[in-house]
């Protein structure tokens, strides 16, 4: 299970709650797979939490572009990348009873934090300098 920790705040509370709620689903969707829900209901979740990434990306994406943010484009091919990597597990769900959850909810785990912890890390300043709380 993953728990939030102040150190992966971005100091945006609005930002900051998206994290969570992202932290949420992925702990959703292991439990699920754990408990071996049917298939349909870990595939609802599962579409639930690429629904809300897109639309984490989106309201981080629609920031960098008011704010003239430097790394807009390098940051951006980091979500793209994601959306990708997220649709072909669930390419791979909907048609193979063998998904490997395990190697999933890893994949997950350890995208989100590094990715909060890395390239979310570096628009701090930016935000700040805008404004942004
Ligand atoms: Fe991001
Ligand atoms: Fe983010």
């Amino acid at each position: 299970m993953l728990v939030w920790d102040s150190s992966y705040s971005v100091r945006v509370k609005e930002i900051d709650n998206q994290h969570k709620r992202m932290i949420d689903y992925i702990n959703l969707l292991e439990a699920s797979t754990r408990d071996a829900d049917p298939k349909e209901l870990v595939g609802r979740i599962l579409k639930g939490l690429m629904v809300y990434t897109i639309e984490h990306f989106t309201t981080e994406e629609d920031y960098f572009r008011k704010f003239n943010y430097g790394k807009t484009e390098e940051h951006i091919a980091e979500h793209q990348k994601l959306i990708k990597e997220l649709n072909n597990y669930v390419t791979q769900f909907e048609k193979d009873d063998a998904f490997n959850s395990d190697q999933f909810m890893s994949f997950l785990r350890d995208w989100l934090i590094d990715h909060i912890m890395g390239v979310d890390k570096e628009y701090m300043h930016c935000f700040a300098d805008n404004g942004l709380t």
